[in-house]
């Protein structure tokens, strides 16, 4: 299914609207403003946090802190702006105190992302950090190990290119980090250039047409000279 760019925006709209009166969980409770997520909603990316933090929380915008900041920094690095992509986080409404998501509320908000990602259609899913990653890749390897190699997934009904990025928050308190991270960001251009992600074929039909073509009778040699 793709959608017109008017009825992408619609359908957004009416999905901001219910993540604003959400109530699927206790963090409802203490947010200031639900932050949905921002940016073109016909963008190749999406670049997909972890939750807002507390600026986030009092302007119900994400990424507008330090770590939004440097985002910014490192996206015009690479000739991008924050206006051509979107940004959105795991969790729509700020953890007290910025503790971790909890298991319950990642459950709760996960349909709000995955819808976003089915309306949007990008070609690139960014994922900072872990929380985002693991709940994206449906792996629950850690960000350190998967960073920087893009993946095929299907989301939302598509292929896209996931491509595991560390945190920019973990780049602000380490320098390393910071410069992994803006190696990492550098491959985007390409992945948005080069050919479309084709979803691997799953195993088990791979296994399947290995066994069928073991069992269908193999030509003889003469058969085989007929077609050099
Ligand atoms: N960190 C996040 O993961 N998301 C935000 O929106 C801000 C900081």
């Amino acid at each position: 299914m793709s959608l017109s760019s008017e009825e992408r925006r619609e359908r957004l709209v009416d999905l901001y609207q219910e993540v604003q009166a959400c109530t699927r969980c206790p963090l409802h409770e203490t947010r200031t403003e639900a932050v949905f997520g921002a940016g073109d909603a016909d963008a190749d990316v999406i670049f997909v946090g972890e939750a807002p933090g507390a600026e986030e929380d009092r302007q119900g915008l994400p990424f507008v802190g330090r770590a939004g900041q440097l985002l910014g920094e490192l996206l015009e690095g690479i000739g991008m702006s924050r206006q051509e992509v979107f940004i959105a986080n795991v969790l729509k409404s700020r953890p007290p105190e910025n503790r971790d998501p909890q298991p319950l509320e990642i459950e709760a908000c996960r349909p709000y992302l995955f819808e976003q990602v089915r309306l949007i259609e990008p070609r690139v899913v960014c994922t900072l950090g872990n929380f985002a990653t693991k709940l994206l890749s449906g792996n629950p390897a850690g960000i350190t190990r998967v960073r920087g190699t893009p993946q095929v997934h299907e989301l939302g009904g598509h292929a896209v290119f996931l491509l595991p990025l560390f945190h920019p928050a973990a780049a602000l308190r380490t320098p390393a980090v910071k410069e992994t991270l803006r190696g990492d960001l550098a491959t985007l251009p390409g992945l948005l250039a080069g050919p479309p992600p084709v979803p691997a074929e799953p195993i088990e039909a791979a296994i399947r047409e290995e066994e069928d073509a073991a069992a269908a009778p193999q030509p003889d040699a003469d058969q085989l000279d007929l077609f050099g």
